[in-house]
């Protein structure tokens, strides 16, 4: 059903124009408590062999949306409603602003993938902050996303995402520090073991001084050359961060400017977080995020180490039932193999 209002209707509008509709029909859903919980009920997952808890926090499943849809944490309620079992928001800056020129958002429909240079439009951090201070009607665990104001040069950075954890840790389930965009120049630089040590010790300073103290995640590109995906992972550990997701998204591709997701970055994302697994074993948290289309590739992920895992460009391609679907899935896989709980594979293959 949902291909053929995809192929007839969706595609036919521009990609940005339906996203933007996407969040304001899941933000006004979110002020709708009956209906938010009644989506909730039928679509989240509820069975407690799907639970998950990382760095200390419960998810009700491992699938989560990926940061880059919810940018100004304007809908978190309506994307749990619909059976995400977290929600990354972001990602945001310290101050407001509006991104590149649109176009800025590319579908590859054959290919199942998007290409974007959206450079991180949103209202920057204290307008997230009042967002994210609402009362939550139904429960939704929420990652917080930041990165760098575009036009805070290279040599302020680490005070420019400081800002941003000041107003958005303590509000946040985890925080993320990302430096992997390639959308903002100069932005992955910062991935360079030299630049990103200060830059995430100012950060966790702010992150464990939150009264629950908040764990930190940093976000990588796919587009790392092994040795440096094996560096950072050295420094996550040497200062002690809870984990690291991977990844976003590539530039290694020969459509428009920017990045490409979905389909074709599912085994350079793989092969990204099998290298992290082989690094260092269950001491971080990792989340896989690249390619994943169903409820086969979560599993994949779950087995080669990722403890959660989290999508977007598939959601885009598999309709607004698609983490719902997924979770379902997992559930009678999980009781198909006899296991009581589906972390009990995570890496089992590693
Ligand atoms: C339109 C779009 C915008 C995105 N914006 C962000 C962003 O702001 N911050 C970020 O960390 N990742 C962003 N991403 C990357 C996703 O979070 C994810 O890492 C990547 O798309 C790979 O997952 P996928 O193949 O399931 O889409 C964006 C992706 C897309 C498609």
């Amino acid at each position: 059903m949902y291909r053929l209002v995809f192929t007839q209707v969706l595609r036919r509008f521009d990609a940005e124009a339906v996203h933007h509709l996407t969040v304001s029909a899941l933000a006004l859903l979110a002020r709708l408590p009956l209906v938010k919980r009644l989506l909730h009920r039928a679509l989240a997952p509820h069975d407690p062999a799907l639970r998950v808890t990382a760095f200390g926090v419960h998810f009700p499943g491992p699938l989560g949306l990926a940061a880059g849809f919810d940018k100004d944490a304007a809908c978190a309620e309506g994307i749990a409603a619909l059976g995400f079992g977290h929600v990354e928001v972001g990602t945001i800056t310290a101050h407001a602003q509006p991104g590149n020129p649109r176009p800025r958002l590319f579908r590859l429909t054959a290919e199942h993938a998007v290409i974007n240079r959206m450079g991180f439009n949103n209202a920057g951090a204290v307008a997230a902050a009042r967002r994210l201070r609402r009362t939550r009607g139904v429960p939704v665990v929420v990652g917080v996303n930041i990165g760098k104001t575009k036009v805070v040069p290279e040599s302020e950075a680490a005070a420019d995402y400081v800002a941003s954890a000041k107003e958005l840790a303590p509000l946040a389930d985890y925080l993320v520090v990302n430096v992997s965009s390639p959308n903002t120049p100069g932005l992955r630089n910062l991935q360079a073991v030299s630049l990103l040590r200060p830059l995430l010790t100012a950060v966790k300073e702010v992150a464990d001084g939150t009264p629950r103290r908040t764990p930190l995640l940093v976000k990588i590109a796919p587009d790392l050359a092994d040795e440096d995906v094996d560096a950072v992972a050295d420094l996550a550990l040497e200062l002690g961060l809870d984990g690291i997701i991977a990844t976003n998204t590539t530039i290694r591709h020969g459509g428009e400017t920017g990045g490409l997701s979905g389909r074709p970055l599912k085994g350079r994302s793989l092969e990204v977080l099998r290298r992290l697994r082989a690094r260092v074993g269950d001491r971080l948290t990792l989340v896989s995020a690249g390619g994943v289309e169903d409820e086969d590739d979560v599993w994949e992920r779950l087995l080669a180490g990722a403890t959660l895992v989290q999508g977007y460009t598939g959601w885009i391609y598999g309709g607004p039932l698609w983490a719902s679907r997924i979770h379902r899935r997992l559930a009678k896989r999980v009781r198909r193999h006899g296991l009581k709980s589906i972390m009990e594979i995570v890496g089992r293959t590693a």
